[in-house]
């Protein structure tokens, strides 16, 4: 008879950037023999297009189940918090009642109701937090009433942290105002009870927040479990998560692999502003102008949503050197030899891929924490430069021309590659048997079994 495993449910916020790396961490829990159950919306689960084989996935209602376009966000919220609580307990006791009870709910920390289901229903709860350590220090010093606002000073002090300037925050405090009900979750609701929860995950690594992580762990115990990437990435010999490429409302497509084979070492300059970031019109012409005049072969993701803004003239005329692509395998794009310089927006989940797999980068940061992950990635990491935009917010495409040959050629891109492999470096410490993430997580897995 198969001997009880602990076994956890999975619950992501419904978005690219957060299924993604929970849906790693469960891997990584699986991998240490832990029963996994990933759940997630009926209307995500109709776009999931790759999920490993491995992960049973369960769906649940949010109370949008045809998708929650033009809703409000606090009315999606809302809804998801009332209609999701009572969908996610039907399922934990649908679970038991198939001779598979779950012992603990690993939930995002933007859906901090689900605490009170898992403590409802005698469960273990543990929150993951989706970005860095950073960020979240920032959020929680709001939180204590610590960082009044609007913001009194141009510099912010905040312990553990460099100083900062209002440029530097989180959107939504620089622009304070301007998103009150994300404000409202990232600085309030998802602190409130966070005390209550048995785990505390950071989906970061020791070394690369050594100074924030000591200073929040004297008020948090939190534990680090990044970098939340598929071992065959971090390590070539091992080929246990072959099917990671998660895509979701955007068709996965694998056509740029041959043509980045073709390419010689650290040729190609890879761009893409994630799953959720909009870039308008204006932008994206800036964009393929400094493409244009900056002469290297370029692969450029424009989702399928956003591709009626690209200046399709200019790109044709570049296409002998370059792929403009709806989505790709990132992880497989970045840990390619071809790769030498990713402009991204420095959101969490690119920005610890880029770090982790070596790559120099180009920060265009757009909003969210963003701009907090730039800062680092430039002043504190050293591992990229920044495309600063004019006065109307716009990057030139001289700006992008110039940023992409300093980070190709020349000594300051020599420094920053330099970096770049030390936090690689780090970052596979980290994640090996016996790094600070992997004691982390068996010591997870050794408190699930042993409650
Ligand atoms: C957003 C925020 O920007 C981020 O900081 C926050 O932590 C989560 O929500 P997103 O804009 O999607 O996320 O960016 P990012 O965090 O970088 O996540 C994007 C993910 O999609 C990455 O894991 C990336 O590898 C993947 N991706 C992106 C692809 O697999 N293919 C692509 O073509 C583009």
């Amino acid at each position: 008879m198969e001997t009880h495993k602990a076994h956890c449910l999975i619950f992501p916020y419904p978005m690219q950037g957060h299924i993604n790396p929970m849906l790693q961490f469960a891997k990584r829990l699986q991998h240490r023999g832990t029963k996994i159950t990933l759940a997630t919306t009926k209307f995500v689960f109709k776009t999931l297009h790759e999920v490993s084989g491995s992960i049973t996935v369960e769906t649940i209602s949010d109370g949008f189940d045809e998708g929650e376009n033009g809703v409000a966000v606090d009315t999606y919220y809302a809804t998801f918090q009332k209609v999701g609580s009572e969908t996610i307990t039907e399922l934990i006791l649908k679970l038991k009642d198939s001779g598979y009870p779950v012992d603990c709910i690993v939930y995002d920390a933007v859906l901090p109701w689900a605490l009170r289901v898992a403590k409802s229903l005698g469960l273990r709860a543990a929150v993951f937090f989706t970005q860095s350590c950073a960020v979240n220090k920032i959020y929680y010093h709001v939180y204590t009433g610590l960082l009044k606002l609007p913001l009194e000073e141009s510099k912010v002090e905040i312990p553990g942290l460099p100083p900062l300037s209002a440029s530097d925050l989180p959107s939504f405090i620089s622009s304070y105002g301007s998103y009150p009900p994300i404000f409202q979750l990232v600085t309030h609701d998802q602190m409130k009870n966070i005390h209550e929860a048995d785990s505390i995950i950071y989906n970061t690594f020791y070394k690369l927040e050594e100074e924030v992580i000591d200073w929040t762990s004297r008020i948090l115990p939190i534990m680090t479990i990044g970098p939340t990437i598929p071992s065959m990435y971090l390590d070539k010999r091992l080929q246990d998560d072959k099917q990671y490429g998660l895509s979701l409302f955007n068709p996965m497509t694998n056509a740029c692999m041959p043509w980045l084979n073709e390419r010689s070492t650290s040729s190609v300059v890879y761009i893409s502003f994630g799953s959720i970031a909009e870039v308008d019109a204006e932008q994206m012409e800036e964009v393929a102008w400094g493409l244009r005049t900056s002469n290297y072969y370029f692969l450029w993701v424009v989702r399928e949503s956003e591709s009626n803004k690209l200046p399709k003239d200019l790109v044709k005329e570049i296409s002998d050197r370059g792929l403009v692509s709806s989505w790709c395998p990132q992880l497989e794009v970045l840990a390619h030899k071809s790769i030498g310089c990713f402009i991204t927006h420095c959101g969490w989940n690119s920005t610890l891929e880029a770090l982790s797999l070596g790559v120099p980068m180009v920060v265009m940061p757009r909003w969210t924490d963003q701009s907090t992950n730039a800062k680092f990635v430039t002043d504190i990491w050293k591992t990229g430069i920044k495309a600063r935009s004019d006065e109307n917010g716009i990057v030139r495409r001289d700006v992008i021309r110039q940023c992409i040959s300093v980070v190709m050629e020349g000594e300051k891109g020599q420094e920053i590659r330099k970096n770049a492999d030390k936090w690689k470096d780090l970052a596979r410490h980290a994640f090996d048997e016996g790094g600070s993430s992997d004691k982390n997580i068996k010591d997870f897995v050794s408190k699930l079994i042993q409650s």
